[in-house]
């Protein structure tokens, strides 16, 4: 499943580089683009790429021809690519130092012999994304829903980035400012910082493939499928965004791959703001004096919070995101429940939405540890 996924970003790279080659691009640029492209897109859970080729399997109701799995591949590496870029700006914003059990890209110090990378990470994360739209007009333009996916790519890009600008200056650089945090403003950021593009965009990109319309009738009553699937994915997202926050301070590296970096960046993170809502005075004063605090003792502060965290006597931060869980995974089931299913004379259309692309969703993130 994943080798045969993984090949077809073989493909994608060497298309990249071929035509940098047609453009006259100097050997030196053709190889750092492809080491951008091997550091920083194929190393992930693969996630979002593998659910455009899930989702159109379920659409579908029957095994994908060649061509139908090479098309929702493209797709999903797309949405890889997309989120190696807002990965790439992502780690540089967020003073990060590992990403993937390897140093963020920002900080290799040297590709190959060519030198110095660091605030060239800024072109190479803007490289990832124009790679996106290269791909996209080279295996789809003759498509009648190209427009669809052009217009998907670039509205879910907007809206991360909408989410990005406020989960930076929710947390500045200095003076950082906890008393502000609610569980609503949080809500707000991983929204569209990521539930647009981990969740929705998968989907959303599998259904105008299989040509899933906009509206239609079941049974007599009208259904809006991309509305079906914003209501669904957004709250899952948000609970996949809120899972990221509990393993950023609950998860080891070897797990995670990353260094958590919220306590110390200050960040509007599920756990802080779960701590100030559900809280002690006492607690709150040592949030206020610890948290989002860099300099001589950060370490110490950093810990100081983790172990209030983790007090079972206390706020103990691992049962609330338990009993949250298990909340929510409930929650979203019974949404699902209530999504128009094909019926009888229905069954076979490959263009109709089916609970299962949800189920099958909800299945990757449930209990995730990493
Ligand atoms: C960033 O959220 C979301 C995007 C990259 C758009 P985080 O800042 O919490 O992501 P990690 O923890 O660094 O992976
Ligand atoms: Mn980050
Ligand atoms: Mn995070």
């Amino acid at each position: 499943m994943r080798n045969k996924f993984l090949a077809v970003f073989e493909r994608i790279r060497e298309e990249l580089v071929v035509h940098m080659k047609s453009e006259k691009m100097p050997e030196d640029a053709i190889a750092w683009f492809n080491e951008n492209l091997i550091y920083n897109v194929p190393g992930g859970k693969l996630n979002r790429g593998i659910s455009v080729v899930d989702t159109v399997a379920i659409l579908l109701n029957r095994p994908p021809t060649e061509d139908e799995y090479f098309k929702a591949a493209l797709l999903g590496w797309c949405i890889e690519l997309l989120q190696a870029f807002f990965l790439v700006s992502d780690d540089m914003m967020d003073g990060s130092i590992s990403r993937r059990g390897q140093p963020c890209w920002y900080r290799v110090s040297d590709v190959k012999g060519l030198g110095k990378v660091h605030n060239v990470a800024v072109n190479d994360s803007c490289m990832l994304e124009g790679a996106i739209y290269h791909i996209l007009k080279n295996h789809f333009r003759c498509e009648s829903y190209y427009v669809d996916l052009l217009e998907l790519f670039q509205e879910v890009t907007y809206k991360t980035e909408m989410g990005q600008l406020v989960d930076q200056i929710t947390a500045p650089e200095s003076n950082v400012d906890i008393r502000k945090y609610t569980l609503p403003k949080h809500t707000f950021i991983v929204r569209y910082k990521t539930a647009y593009y981990s969740f929705y965009l998968s989907v959303a990109l599998a259904m105008r493939m299989c040509g899933v319309p906009d509206v239609y009738e079941l049974d007599g009553k009208t259904v809006e499928p991309y509305k079906e699937a914003d209501r669904i994915l957004i709250p899952m997202g948000e609970f996949f965004q809120v899972q990221d926050d509990y393993l950023d301070y609950h998860g080891t590296e070897a797990q995670i791959g990353k260094i958590g970096t919220d306590i110390v960046d200050g960040k509007c993170s599920w756990c802080v703001c779960t701590a100030l809502t559900s809280g002690t005075e006492v607690q709150k004063q040592l949030l206020y004096e610890n948290y989002g605090k860099r300099g001589a003792n950060q370490a110490v502060k950093e810990q100081a919070v983790k172990d209030m965290y983790n007090d079972e006597q206390g706020l103990n931060v691992p049962k609330r995101y338990d009993e949250y869980s298990k909340n929510t995974v409930a929650e979203i089931n019974a949404m699902i429940e209530l999504v128009p299913e094909p019926g009888a004379q229905d069954e076979l259309r490959g263009d109709r939405l089916r609970r299962d692309v949800f189920r099958a969703f909800l299945s990757k993130i449930i209990d995730r540890t990493a």
